[in-house]
């Protein structure tokens, strides 16, 4: 056996482990992981002295903007800022336009996609209040999983009712899929938005002062308990508060299948950032006091926050930088720092690289039936692989940036880590910092090799479908 590839004298991090190790690959796959002299004998060797080999990054939550909004990002910008941050699978969300709420959208959207991405991809349907109908159309289209707005946010998306939500829940719930949420309570925030804007406020802080981390603990419990009712998988997608947690944590103590994400937003601004960024900062839910960092580091530490998404959600400068907050679009790019702005805290000691892998790999990889394909550096695996210099320190320019938004809050950060070659299922998508330019199309939907655990529909003799047929001895009409 000639293998296509060997990476020699790496550091190997899983989530378990980091070890000196050649991995070899062939066929997209990981052939071997051992020795140097253990190796097969292959096409294209690397020489990764000095760099790491880790899993690429499962982020499962960007805004690629495709169809719809190409002077923001598109398929081919959004996944080509992916592989420069050593992220090899993104789940894109669904409010693009038009939202991906039927089979037919989403075929489209799965064409765009497979002809433009450089990296894997899952597809989030949208799961509305007037979508619930479509949910076996989208799952048999190829969905990763749903997408429910709780609240309102970019794309103007109507958050379904507490009634379309149980509805919604009873009907994925047999899928098996994961319901990503966007927890913020839309009735909260619209009356405190209006109430703000009555009384002439139109500061970036107003948009944090319309939404307090009580929007998020409702929405997070209320949604833990309709998952609880029907049985449905969770998530909670950009976790922003120290408060939200408990409703999380008692969740899970419940035994609800729910998992949590927080971004690098959320862990490095803060609200003492509103004055030098303003409108640059404005993302939903929106970046909080700064004593909710640390309870969130640790969540993470703890394994009550499962992982670190990044909530890419490009922009334009003039759409970010206008007088009045409430006419700013929400949201920032983050799919390309992601990784580096981490392993700089790794490297000040603040979490293990294992932690690492662990929150940007294996662990999306776990919570969205994708193990044991992706997410891991084993014999067997796609070869899914970032190799990063963990000591290359630069800054980040919003100028030099892959994604088509030229504005973020990052611009000007210290960062320690870059990666420096990515790879997905074998084949260079990034090399030596250059793009690939051969690789485009090659990322394909990972939908195909997802494997969730059996569901465990509940109270399935109470659902709406289940109840709109009056059973035999139910009295007269
Ligand atoms: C996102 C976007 O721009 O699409 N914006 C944001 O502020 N986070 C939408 C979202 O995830 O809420
Ligand atoms: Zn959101």
């Amino acid at each position: 056996m000639i293998a296509d590839l060997v990476i020699d004298n790496a550091i190997v991090v899983t989530h378990e482990a980091a070890f000196p190790a050649s991995v070899a690959i062939h066929e997209g796959k990981i052939l071997a992981v051992g020795a140097k002299d253990s190796m097969p004998a292959a096409r294209e060797t690397l020489d990764a002295a000095g760099l790491h080999l880790m899993p690429g990054a499962i982020d499962v939550h960007v805004h690629f903007r495709d169809p719809g909004y190409p002077n923001k990002e598109d398929w081919a910008s959004g996944t080509a800022a992916a592989a420069f941050g050593g992220v090899t699978t993104v789940f894109d969300m669904p409010n693009t336009i038009p939202p991906t709420a039927n089979a037919q959208i989403l075929a489209d959207k799965h064409a765009i996609a497979s002809a433009k991405a450089y990296v894997d991809y899952g597809l989030y349907g949208l799961l509305g209040e007037n979508t619930i109908e479509h949910v076996p159309d989208l799952v048999a289209g190829g969905v990763i999983g749903f997408k429910l707005y709780m609240g309102n946010t970019f794309g103007a998306i109507p958050s379904p009712s507490t009634g379309a939500m149980l509805e919604a829940f009873e009907v994925v719930a047999p899928t098996g899929k994961r319901v990503s949420l966007h927890a913020e309570t839309n009735s909260i925030m619209e009356r405190r938005q209006e109430r703000l804007t009555q009384a002439g406020r139109t500061d970036a802080l107003a948009h944090l002062a319309a939404r307090p981390a009580v929007v998020a603990v409702e929405a997070v419990a209320r949604a833990a308990i309709l998952a609880e009712w029907t049985g449905a998988r969770i998530h909670v997608l950009h976790i922003s508060s120290a408060a939200e947690l408990k409703p999380l944590a008692d969740a899970k103590a419940r035994g609800v299948d729910i998992t949590g994400e927080t971004c690098p937003q959320y862990l490095f601004l803060s609200a003492d950032d509103y004055g030098r960024l303003g409108g640059i900062i404005r993302v939903n839910p929106p970046v909080r006091e700064a004593e909710n960092q640390q309870p969130i580091w640790d969540a993470l530490q703890s394994g009550l926050i499962d992982m670190i998404a990044t909530d890419h959600a490009p922009h334009t400068p003039e759409e970010k930088t206008r007088a009045n907050i409430w006419s700013v679009d929400c949201g920032f790019p983050g799919v390309e720092t992601q990784r580096p702005a981490m392993l700089t805290e790794v490297a000040k000691g603040r979490a293990s690289l294992t932690d690492y892998v662990r929150w940007s790999s294996f662990n999306p990889a776990r919570a969205w039936g994708l193990l044991p394909h992706k997410g891991v550096i084993q014999p067997g695996a796609d070869a899914d692989i970032a190799l990063v210099d963990l000591s290359a320190r630069w800054s980040v320019d919003d100028a030099k940036i892959q994604s088509r938004s030229r504005i973020s809050p990052w611009h000007g950060r210290d960062m320690c880590g870059l990666p420096i070659h990515t790879l997905v299922r074998g084949r260079f998508a990034m090399k030596h910092r250059t793009l690939v330019e051969e690789t485009r199309g090659w990322g394909r939907s990972v939908h195909a090799i997802q494997a969730m655990p059996e569901p465990q529909p509940l109270h399935t003799d109470q659902t709406m479908q289940a109840v709109l047929q009056a059973p035999a001895g139910a009295g007269a009409r």
